[in-house]
């Protein structure tokens, strides 16, 4: 057995801050110690017990630096990585321009390879530890991926993105062939090392109702494993929708008729709901995820962070890479700080931290497993350096308290504020 001990600042949190005061379910200690045997953590506590009782781990000492959960990336897309940061267009015409294109060639298993492997690594290069990804509608881009994280041993979500209409002949698939591709990858990869099946309709524009009822079907065959998919993010998109399903009482409604709506379902961006849409997702347990960078990158609008919270509907956060603007959590929870203000809502350093590690975990029905610092969870770590430019150290210096000195890294920092990253047990570096 391989025993670590991981000495320095400690945070994780025993419950959700969104939804109950975020001092009585904070667990911060400034000399702390995570002991990890294996590829888990056994144990979490005062850093001089944990070495004390421990004398035969190995000890990592990284003074006052902050040992978190690895960060949690609910929902992004790893074929966009290449088209990351392209100027000047809103959804549709951004899908058309550029994504379409650049994710029609992952029919090749060498650039998917590829693409796939540099986006894991810039993931890990900025603490993120699981990344839930959209792939293209070509099942090499599925295998390439999950072959990708587990050379890294990440645990990691991704599905077969299925589209039959509205979108160029090279990224169409039909009803059948998105059920029987969908079905063989889900079978060898779900459950397979750290990997979890995704059931993947892109969104509602790009599936008929034959391919949403087939994917809808799969799902009730296999509801152990995730759906994910897109739901109102731009006006013009959700009048799009209001076309296509003339009979629909909502965007929502275009996928419960099919079968696709579940606790395990998770929904991208969810910013413009009716009420009807937030009671149905409340009801069912599903989640939705928040895309911040996104948000305001692509021109779609203000996701009320603390409305739904406060509603009770569940809810991650996440990049959306390449609509989302970074491939940085950090840079995610300070847009979503950004987006909260401009709602009327400060989310509190601890709420921002918690969307990026357990929020995310429980959006993906993962808590305790990733995204946590207790015992029995994988050793999916970060160490933040909370001092790691000249302009956040200046800041940081002056802090009184843990949340004063790491919200000038929630605001400022990037990868650079990465000092160590472990994966399973693992010490990747940061
Ligand atoms: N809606 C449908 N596809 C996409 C996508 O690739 N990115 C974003 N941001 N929204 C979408
Ligand atoms: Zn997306």
């Amino acid at each position: 057995m391989t025993k670590h001990l991981l000495l320095g600042q400690t945070l994780g949190f025993s419950g959700n801050p969104l939804t109950s005061a975020w001092a009585d379910v904070t667990q911060f200690d400034s000399a702390g110690g995570v002991l990890i045997e294996n590829d888990r953590i056994a144990a979490t506590g005062s850093g001089a017990a944990l070495r004390a009782a421990h004398p035969d781990a190995t000890v990592t000492d990284y003074g006052d630096k902050l040992i978190s959960p690895g960060f949690v990336d609910a929902h992004m897309h790893y074929p966009q990585t290449g088209i990351v940061a392209s100027w000047g267009k809103q959804l549709i015409d951004w899908l058309n321009t550029y994504t379409f294109p650049e994710e029609s060639r992952f029919g090749d298993r060498a650039y998917a390879d590829d693409v796939a492997g540099r986006t894991l690594d810039l993931a890990l290069a900025h603490g993120t530890t699981t990344l839930t990804s959209f792939c293209t509608i070509h099942p090499e881009s599925v295998d390439a991926f999950f072959d990708s994280a587990a050379a890294r041993n990440m645990a990691v979500i991704a599905g077969k993105t299925c589209m039959d209409r509205n979108a160029p002949d090279t990224l169409r698939d039909t009803p059948q062939s998105a059920y029987d591709d969908s079905k063989r990858l889900l079978e060898h990869w779900h459950g397979r090392g750290r990997a979890r099946y995704a059931i993947t309709p892109r969104f509602s524009p790009t599936s008929t109702p034959a391919q949403l009822e087939a994917l809808g079907a799969l799902w009730g065959e296999h509801p152990d494993v995730l759906m994910q998919t897109h739901l109102s993010e731009q006006l013009p998109e959700i009048a799009w929708v209001r076309d296509l399903f003339p009979d629909a009482r909502d965007y929502l409604d275009t996928y419960e008729t099919f079968g696709l709506l579940g606790a395990k379902g998770l929904y991208g961006h969810a910013i413009h709901l009716e009420p009807r849409e937030v009671d149905r997702l409340k009801e069912v347990g599903a989640a939705v995820v928040h895309c911040p960078t996104s948000n305001t990158f692509i021109g779609s609008g203000l996701f009320d962070m603390m409305a739904l919270s406060a509603q009770g509907v569940r809810t991650g956060l996440a990049t959306d890479t390449g609509g989302g603007s970074s491939f940085s959590m950090l840079r995610t929870m300070a847009a979503a700080y950004e987006i909260g203000q401009l709602k009327g809502n400060a989310l509190h350093p601890a709420q921002l931290m918690w969307l990026a590690t357990e929020g995310s975990a429980s959006a993906l029905h993962m808590s305790g497993e990733i995204g946590h610092l207790g015992s029995g969870a994988m050793a999916d770590i970060v160490v933040l350096d909370l001092a790691s430019t000249p302009a956040i150290a200046q800041r940081s210096t002056r802090a009184d308290d843990i949340w004063t000195a790491i919200f000038p890294t929630i605001m400022m920092g990037d990868d650079r504020a990465i000092a160590d990253v472990w994966v399973a047990g693992t010490r990747r570096g940061g």
